[in-house]
């Protein structure tokens, strides 16, 4: 049987090394062995953007680019999106498994225990300016989080860790909305527990002098399949964030508002908002052709397209496109619709984008969605940082449990020049800008 191991041999030395594979992966601290001679540090991978490395074990979330698969904890994306709802699933993906009936009574009261923000957040809310964006906000006061709870610095305690975990998902709706209402100059609306968690979510939005906020009933599923399909993404930029944060044993306050931080990105989290805009900038139908160009020709980027996993139609945008159709019923067609539809068509007709293997992601049609329940574009990353949260919080404990990591530090290739010394400042000629883009930084 053949070994489960890969043969090197360095042809600098003629040196010959077997270097063990598991779950499909050789160990790059295996490569140090590789040396020219005693003085040589060993060999290293680059690997720019972290492209081909797998930084941890993980059980929970599975993703297969080339299949369009998406699984959490072994469900597949699409059972849970028809079927669950996003407490359930965030219990899931937190824990491992789904609740039964007295376990998920027990996770919903914990969650809503906690959805309340200190006093004080109010204050920090107003301390934005008027035009504040809400992603900014929010990086602010879920950083701010940790000082009211300096027990979070406990993070190896499991109880801690419990606790925060539900504190962070009962609080980020809370968060957000005040965020919002900030944002427009309305009152903060405190959580309302009688409701879903999205639909208490929806009340802290939109609620103005009625008593009680009735959330939409088909709006509330849409917002819930939203954050279903938003919860979680194995190591996608932010989480990866979260746990280069928390590899410092940092708080999970500090290292989420890292992940909202990197969500904030027009890359990654930003790029529903970034989608509405360019659907807004392209107008008509008419002028798709020319938009393409653009992207073709490397002037900008076609928002919502592309993923670094996958390779084939994201799944998630699937589900969204569906949904959307659903709402419209209720909102009334949002008229860019037609303009994304005709936009995906001649994509996916165009051989620049087929041979790329460039299909939707789950933020070419969300913020069409969001947009229909009139929520402003600066919330749309927001509403996937809430969703998030379950995911970053589940990676976390993944993370300080987990017996090989420890803080996260990366290597380099040093390319800057070498040992010289000192020039006192009169004696210095002026300098010469080396115009090569990785000594000219600024
Ligand atoms: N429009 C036009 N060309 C693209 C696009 C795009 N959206 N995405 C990738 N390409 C081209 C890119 O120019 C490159 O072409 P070439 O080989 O000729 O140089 C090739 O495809 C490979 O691109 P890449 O930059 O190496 O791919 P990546 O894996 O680094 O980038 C991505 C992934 C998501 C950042 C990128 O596809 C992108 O910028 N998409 C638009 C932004 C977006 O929709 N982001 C949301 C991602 S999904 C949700 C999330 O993560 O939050």
């Amino acid at each position: 049987m053949a070994k489960n191991a890969l043969s090197v041999t360095d042809e600098r030395t003629g040196a010959r090394y077997e270097i063990p594979i598991e779950g499909g992966a050789i160990r790059a601290t295996d490569l140090r062995q590789i040396k020219t001679g005693p003085d040589d540090v060993g060999l290293k991978a680059y690997d720019p953007a972290l492209a081909n490395t797998a930084s941890c074990k993980s059980a929970i979330g599975f993703v297969d680019g080339e299949a369009g698969i998406l699984r959490y904890r072994g469900y597949p994306i699409e059972e849970l999106a028809e079927k669950s709802d996003y407490l359930e699933t965030a219990y899931l993906i937190v824990k491992g498994e789904l609740p039964d009936e007295h376990h998920f009574a027990m996770w919903r009261h914990n969650i809503t225990a906690h959805s309340m923000v200190h006093e004080n957040i109010k204050k920090f809310m107003d301390g934005f300016r008027y035009d504040a964006h809400p992603m900014g906000m929010l990086v602010g006061t879920v950083g701010a989080l940790s000082t009211f709870y300096p027990d979070a610095k406990n993070v190896l305690d499991l109880e801690s860790r419990r606790l925060q975990t539900r504190r962070l998902i009962g609080k980020m709706p809370t968060l957000a909305a005040f965020a919002y209402r900030r944002s427009r100059g309305l009152p903060y609306v405190y959580p309302d527990n009688e409701l879903s968690y999205t639909g208490n979510f929806l009340s802290m939005l939109f609620k103005m002098t009625e008593l009680r906020y009735t959330p939409n009933p088909a709006l509330e599923r849409a917002a819930d399949v939203l954050f279903i399909l938003q919860a979680e993404h194995e190591q996608n930029c932010s989480t990866n964030a979260v746990r280069g944060v928390a590899s410092a044993r940092t708080d999970p306050y500090s290292a989420v508002a890292a992940g909202v931080a990197a969500l904030y990105g027009p890359l990654h989290g930003g790029a529903n908002e970034a989608v509405i805009r360019m659907l807004e900038e392209i107008g008509t139908v008419a002028r798709i052709p020319e938009y393409l160009t653009g992207c073709k020709s490397g002037v900008r980027r076609l928002m919502g397209f592309g993923h670094r996993i996958y390779r084939n139609y994201d799944p998630r945008a699937r589900i969204i496109k569906d949904l959307a159709h659903e709402v419209f019923e209720v909102t009334g067609k949002n008229p860019l619709i037609d303009i994304a539809i005709e936009l995906e068509r001649q994509a996916l007709d165009d051989d620049y984008f087929v041979s790329r293997k460039l299909f939707p992601n789950l933020d070419f049609y969300s913020g069409l969605i969001y947009q229909a329940m009139d929520l402003p574009l600066t919330m749309f990353p927001v509403l996937f940082a809430i969703a998030r949260t379950a995911g970053w919080m589940a990676h976390w404990a993944e993370l300080v449990r987990d017996p090989e990591q420890k803080i996260m530090r990366p290597r380099q290739i040093y390319v800057g020049e070498g040992p010289r010394a000192y020039v006192p400042i009169a004696r210095r000629p002026e300098p010469v800008m080396r115009e090569d883009a990785v000594s000219r930084t600024i």
